[in-house]
């Protein structure tokens, strides 16, 4: 079965569908790959990179369309390439059917499989074919990038013998995936980052890139389903946009990337926040194709307004096509993962992900596909009756886990009944240990499980000391287990803080 990559033909794209490191990954599962000369070029991925890695160049479109049972693309292909396409092959790349219906008709013509990277629900087990939030990511550090460029100052606070230079300020507005990258990108290059969202859900995870979250008094919650945000009331964006207004005159830097998919992008920052902002400032519009966050953005282009730049680009992970290139060829992999391999390729539409991604199906229409119900949200936990709770404790695995360590311990102590005294005084004191170590960490909630591993260290060490002076004594093999025990946790103990401080570093 071949696998067929063309070169991308809309102007100024510059990704190709995948990297020469993906070929491994197709011929693992028993397909050729075939890819257009030159495809990669634009995207620093030439052609003798893909035939190190194991694929074959062909001369001309017309080769790949034709020969190919499978084709991977990034752009929904155009009218001529549909007219290209083998019948009953299977098309996967970015489609946007609810703006694409004259290509539908087209494509359904050719009786072809054809597959939405747009589709792909937002659900955790997709997460790794989800081609729109690794674009997203793409997108959000290219806004920053964009930003920067066009922004007279530094990023970074810097005090010189030239002078003090005080950090700049960006405002994200939605903390979605280019929201988050956005803030990642900006807080590494040292400007001063503060993000607003409709969901208070994600102002753990802004806090955690080192942003501060901006908080409205009103009590509104914009988590919606789909993993997407919902429309927030006419009341909520008013209050909102007060916000913008004071924080606009504020900031240097304002990047805007909130959307609710299917419909018009929330105008949020307005000609008049604009003329407030400083003049040098920068705007950079991630939403500008659903109609822009902002008033003045011109979607595709960049203008001066007042002082101020607004970028409205359509095309930021096109900006950074060899990132983006691997990228979207990983999430291919895993898509097609999903289908099988070159022997018992199938499109499986019991599989939720398949079915949300499949558009056409032997050029039948199957979009929009049944819902998938998800939440970016987290789950409301459901009220628990309190017999419910009583017979939930009686099925913790931990309760079980308890019997278990009675079992154990009634063992030890009858096999110690007949032993020497000192024998069962050790097994006794062992046996107590046992269970109030037990009881004190089967309390202990996850989130001080930290602390409490420093404790047990502490206590880890004072076993191993006492085991070491016990090891010659009555009872090494006794003495032995417990320098053994302490030792695996001390040295976890070690492993984790490592791990632990890792984080930390820069
Ligand atoms: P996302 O759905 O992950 O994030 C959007 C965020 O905006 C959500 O967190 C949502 O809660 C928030 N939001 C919605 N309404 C809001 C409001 N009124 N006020 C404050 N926050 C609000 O979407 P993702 O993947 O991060 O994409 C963001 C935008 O970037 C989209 O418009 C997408 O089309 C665009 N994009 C643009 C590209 C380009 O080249 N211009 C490339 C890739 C994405």
């Amino acid at each position: 079965m071949i696998i067929g990559i063309p070169k991308e033909t809309q102007p100024s794209e510059k990704r190709v569908a995948i990297a020469p490191d993906n070929i491994a990954a197709f011929a693992k599962l028993g397909y050729e790959v075939v890819i257009e000369n030159g495809a990669g070029e634009q995207a620093n991925l030439a052609n003798p990179a893909f035939v190190e890695a194991g694929a074959r160049i062909a001369d001309s479109a017309s080769a790949v369309w034709g020969d190919s049972d499978l084709i991977l693309k990034v752009t929904p292909p155009s009218m001529e390439e549909s007219e290209m396409i083998k019948e009953g092959a299977t098309l996967i790349s970015f489609v946007y059917p609810a703006r694409n219906e004259e290509l539908l008709k087209k494509l359904c013509e050719r009786k072809i499989n054809l597959l939405a990277m747009d589709c792909v629900p937002r659900i955790s087990r997709a997460q790794s074919m989800d081609a729109l939030s690794s674009m997203a990511n793409v997108a959000g550090y290219r806004a920053v990038v964009e930003a920067s460029h066009v922004f007279g100052r530094f990023f970074t606070g810097q005090i010189t013998a030239a002078g003090k230079v005080p950090p700049a300020k960006v405002l994200i507005i939605g903390a979605g995936v280019a929201g988050l990258a956005a803030i990642g990108a900006a807080r590494n290059m040292g400007a001063i980052v503060r993000a607003f969202d409709t969901r208070p859900a994600v102002k753990d995870e802004v806090k955690s890139l080192g942003a501060s979250f901006l908080e409205l008094d009103f009590e509104e919650d914009g988590a919606g389903s789909g993993g997407y945000a919902k429309v927030m009331s006419k009341e909520f964006i008013e209050a909102e946009m007060k916000l913008f207004a004071e924080q606009a005159a504020e900031v240097d830097v304002i990047i805007t990337t909130a959307m609710i998919p299917g419909k018009k992008s929330p105008i949020l920052i307005t000609e008049e926040m604009v003329k407030s902002m400083k003049q040098g400032s920068v705007v950079v519009d991630l939403a500008a194709e659903g109609g822009g966050n902002c008033e003045l953005t011109e979607a595709g282009t960049a203008k001066v307004a007042y002082g101020v730049t607004i970028i409205g680009y359509t095309d930021f992970p096109s900006r950074l096509p060899t990132q983006s290139s691997k990228l979207f060829g990983n999430n291919l992999v895993k898509l097609v993962q999903l289908l099988g391999t070159a022997d018992d390729f199938s499109i499986n539409q019991d599989d939720e992900v398949v079915r949300g991604a499949l558009v056409l199906d032997q050029g039948k229409i199957s979009w929009p596909p049944p819902p998938v119900e998800t939440s970016v949200a987290p789950a409301k936990k459901p009220e628990t009756p309190q017999e419910e709770v009583a017979e939930e404790k009686s099925k913790n695995p931990l309760l079980s886990g308890g019997f278990l360590l009675g079992l154990l311990s009634v063992s030890l102590l009858a096999l110690g009944w007949n032993g020497s005294s000192e024998f069962l005084d050790q097994i006794t004191v062992f046996v107590l240990a046992c269970f109030v170590g037990y009881m004190v960490v089967w309390n202990v909630t996850p989130a001080l499980h930290t602390p409490l591993m420093s404790v047990t260290n502490a206590i880890s060490g004072i076993i191993l000391i006492g085991g070491m002076l016990f090891v010659s004594g009555a009872n090494p093999w006794l003495a032995g287990v417990a320098i053994f025990v302490a030792t695996i946790n001390v040295a976890g103990g070690f492993l984790v803080t490592q791990r632990m401080l890792k984080m930390f570093r820069k």
